[in-house]
């Protein structure tokens, strides 16, 4: 979605400027081409060679500096850009961008600039509220301007309030989204995806699970909602940030949970990928104080009773849903996956075998063989997790999208 675009990247002086790094590493990572410009007072935050290692690209602060490529360079970069964030957004920098005011690098691009901005506010809470911030705020924002909403919390300056610069994942989803709205494929569909592993308590302290890291299931929900679906995320226990606006996340820890919330969501919803592992089995009975090894360290039997598998279940009750399951083999892998596409009812299944180097749990990257409820294979090579959840999404809308 993001690649080959042009990201012009201002950068204000306030203590979230160290963010900058983590967001400038997003992009580049996902294809686009990143040019910073910044206050002089952003320097005193983040330093210059840290943004042009990272950018790749000179770093623009003055408008009449000796190294620039033009005397005009704020035209030639605001040409090249597709879009335009300021993170942060400092209040002196939205409020000279509201009333037009150029007098360095960054507030003369932005007057320059004609194309969408958006703006990553962070400051003081009381500063955030300030009447005449409000005012230039809601000037922009009726001017088109895209404010991506500061978070509440405990601030650099010692107040708990809103004016935390949004996290630089939630910028990016933000950003990609945008570039996204021009293949909105899947909007009014509605679309349940699991993600994650289950943990199956045996004591207080100890539980029964995998090693399930959630890329898969989080970069299809995704992927998904960058279409313009509307998307059910049921997740296991994993440590990934989720936000974005067309994803409603439910968090669950054990089977059970999520087959619960996954049945209040699978009537409604026009499709589900289930990419959760869930644990097949259970303690038969969950101790409710911690198990002790005891002198002789006798052995332990640990009784197990099975799980409801959630994949089964929904193609017992199929009616419009387009299913779409996953297999992780380690043996017959074809054969393995053709029998739970028969068995769970399914659309098509997505096989990943754990013999494929850099494929499956844990990994970036994943390697993909695609089988349909009409025999077909569809073989992919191995790819960054969020190009293969591209290939599912891309299939599932041949179900979908008729
Ligand atoms: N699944 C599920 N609920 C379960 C077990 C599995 O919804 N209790 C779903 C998984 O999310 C996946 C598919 O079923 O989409 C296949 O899961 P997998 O663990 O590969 O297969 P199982 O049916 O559990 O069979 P086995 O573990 O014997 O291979």
């Amino acid at each position: 979605m993001l690649k080959d675009k042009k990201i012009i990247l201002g950068i204000s002086g306030g203590i979230a400027a160290y963010k900058a790094a983590f967001l400038i590493r997003l992009f580049k990572k996902a294809g686009a081409e990143v040019k910073v410009v910044g206050t002089a007072n952003a320097f005193e935050f983040i330093t210059r060679v840290t943004l042009e290692s990272l950018s790749e690209n000179k770093v623009y602060d003055e408008v009449f500096g000796p190294e620039n490529d033009y005397t005009t360079e704020h035209v030639a970069l605001t040409d090249w850009g597709d879009v335009f964030i300021v993170a942060p957004a400092t209040a002196n920098i939205i409020g000279k961008f509201a009333n037009g005011i150029a007098d360095d690098a960054l507030s003369t691009s932005l007057i320059a600039f004609d194309k969408k901005v958006f703006l990553a506010p962070a400051m003081n809470c009381k500063m955030y509220a300030n009447f005449a911030f409000q005012r230039n705020l809601d000037y922009l924002k009726k001017n088109n301007v895209d404010v991506i909403e500061p978070a509440e919390g405990f601030l650099a300056c010692g107040y708990e309030g809103k004016g935390r610069m949004e996290e630089p994942e939630h910028i990016f989803n933000v950003v990609e989204s945008y570039f996204s709205q021009e293949k909105l494929s899947l909007q009014n569909k509605q679309i349940l995806v699991t993600a994650g592993p289950t943990h199956e308590a045996i004591d207080p302290v100890r539980y029964i699970g995998n090693h399930a890291s959630g890329k898969m299931g989080y970069a299809l929900a995704k992927a998904l909602a960058n279409r313009g679906a509307k998307v059910n995320l049921v997740s296991g226990p994993v440590d990934i940030q989720c936000k974005h606006p067309n994803i409603v996340l439910t968090k669950v820890t054990t089977a059970e949970e999520m087959y619960n919330s996954c049945m209040t969501h699978y009537t409604t919803c026009d499709a589900a990928i289930m990419a959760a592992a869930v644990a097949d089995y259970k303690p038969k009975t969950i101790h409710q104080e911690k198990v002790k090894k005891g002198k002789n360290k006798q052995m332990v039997k640990l009784e197990l009773i099975p799980t409801p598998d959630i994949l089964w279940a929904m193609g017992e009750k199929k009616e419009k849903q387009v299913l779409v399951g996953f297999a992780l083999e380690t043996t017959d892998e074809e054969k393995n996956a053709r029998e739970k596409l028969k068995n769970k009812n399914l659309d098509f299944i997505i096989l990943n075998s754990l013999k494929d180097s850099a494929a499956g749990f844990g990994y970036d990257t994943n390697k993909i063989t695609i089988i349909d409820n009409k025999n077909q294979v569809f073989r992919y090579p191995l790819k960054d997790k969020s190009e293969v959840a591209t290939d599912i999404v891309d299939m599932l809308e041949k179900f979908l999208v008729k």
